[in-house]
């Protein structure tokens, strides 16, 4: 199938990928050592999850990922990002390592490799080690120096073969959702300890950093973060003030540390809340970056909210507007406008879009085939918004399509299907959907097109 996208504008090494996290799929929590983590706990807490949904099977990914590699090589990607899970790693948040889950990411990686696909690795996708949980979790220190430590475990085992690593993935949501608004592992709805979290998370992102560039030469690392395209919703003073404080919530708390611009003083004064700062810090938070990534998904329309939490602002629901099985609303200009933001505001010298994708309820056919002309469609969308972007001088380098698979998608559980392959949870049979097959074609054309112009 045709369509009028843009292809020339990508890079002709541009990464196309697919993205998944640790406990989204691999299931197999109580197995070759791995330990519980928060999200074990979490989702086995009655009512916090969807239907008591919870990661113990999951997609059975570690028992089944000869076969999910095989799906990425069917369609045709040349990237993939996944998550090393630190439960799996060091069991106990510090201290001795666990050898057979050192050994599952090894075997992961090589035979990724062996199919032409550059491995993208990430090393926090949410799931802490319950232990460290118990210890005070991220509003304590020494857990981003336990991050540290581990990240020197994996770095040392995996560097020889892996270049491309983020330390963290949308610490917003651990830092944020997980600590103020509790809707996320550990489920605490608390600033202080928010603010806190927050801190140590990039400060365990900075450290992590150090810590991959001793083992591995030439890495190339970056941070993942879900930033918000965010837009006041009436041009009331008050909700003008709302939106710019939603930005500096969700988008310059998490940059402009990293950028060494230290903590935004308009969110310092929003929160009240005094950092946990030593000397130092601030220059460890800012190690130097290879990358900026970015997940995006919909953008963020606010009102003022003094009733709170912070940052006092609300989400609106405009009308009229697409929106996916998720209610988020379909805007594929806020991917364009924010690659331009990392490239102009922060000097970004290279990012890539490391999550992007769509949740609606999908149907299977009797003959088996799962048709998603919605998800295809908010699929294309955003690429096109990437090569407008790209043609505007962002320099994106790859593009990882949420998700391969459907998967534990968090509080929502198993309901909400981000896949670009199906899964039948009860067989673990996969199905490439239409828009699996419409990416796939995109990736080839572009291929076809890069090949001719060499
Ligand atoms: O499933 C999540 C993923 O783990 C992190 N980014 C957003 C996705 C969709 O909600």
């Amino acid at each position: 199938m045709s369509d009028s996208l843009d292809l020339a504008a990508f890079p002709h090494d541009f990464l196309w990928g697919t993205a998944t996290s640790a406990y989204q799929i691999e299931g197999a929590v109580a197995e070759d050592g791995r330990a519980p983590s928060i999200w074990d706990t979490y989702s086995h807490t009655p009512g916090m999850i969807e239907g008591d949904d919870h990661g113990d099977e999951a997609c059975d990914h570690y028992h089944r990922w000869r076969d999910d590699i095989a799906l990425m090589r069917r369609l045709g990607t040349n990237a993939y990002r996944l998550s090393v899970a630190w439960p799996r790693v060091v069991p106990g948040g510090d201290g001795p390592v666990n050898p057979k889950g050192l050994d599952f990411y090894d075997q992961l990686i090589d035979a990724l490799l062996a199919a032409g696909i550059t491995p993208s690795v990430t090393l926090y996708h949410w799931d802490l080690p319950q232990v460290l949980q118990d210890r005070g979790g991220w509003p304590v220190r020494e857990t981003a120096e336990h991050f540290a430590a581990y990240a020197s475990v994996v770095a040392e085992r995996l560097g020889d073969r892996v270049k491309h690593w983020t330390p963290l993935n949308e610490p917003l949501c651990s830092a944020w959702i997980g600590h103020l608004e509790g809707r996320m592992a550990p489920g605490w709805t608390d600033l202080t300890a928010a603010v806190r979290a927050s801190y140590h998370l990039l400060l365990g992102h900075g450290l992590a950093t150090q810590a991959i560039r001793a083992h591995v030469p030439g890495a190339e690392i970056g941070i993942v973060n879900n930033l918000a395209q965010v837009e006041p919703a009436t041009d009331r003073p008050e909700d003008v003030a709302a939106a710019r404080r939603m930005d500096g919530h969700a988008n310059r708390w998490w940059l402009d540390p990293v950028h060494g611009r230290g903590f935004p003083a308009d969110m310092l004064d929003v929160y009240q809340v005094e950092l946990p700062q030593k000397a130092g810090d601030l220059e460890t938070i800012a190690a130097p970056l290879d990358w900026l990534g970015l997940n995006y998904y919909f953008p963020s329309v606010v009102a003022d909210h003094p009733a709170g939490p912070a940052p006092y602002a609300d989400a609106v629901r405009r009308l009229g507007v697409p929106r996916t099985g998720m209610d988020w609303e379909v805007d594929a200009d806020g991917i364009e406008s924010l690659l331009l933001r990392l490239t102009h505001e922060y000097g970004a010298r290279k990012l890539y879009v490391t999550e992007n994708g769509s949740a609606y309820p999908d149907v299977v056919r009797p003959d088996g085939s799962v048709d998603d002309p919605e998800r295809e469609d908010y699929l294309v969308q955003h690429i096109a918004a990437c090569a407008r972007a790209i043609r505007k001088g962002a320099p994106l380098a790859g593009y990882f399509a949420w998700s391969l698979l459907d998967n534990f998608e968090w509080a929502y559980g198993y309901d909400k299907r981000f896949g670009l392959v199906h899964v039948d949870y009860a067989t673990q049979v996969r199905t490439i959907k239409g828009s699996g097959h419409r990416y796939g074609e995109i990736v080839r054309r572009h291929g076809a097109r890069a090949r001719r112009a060499a």
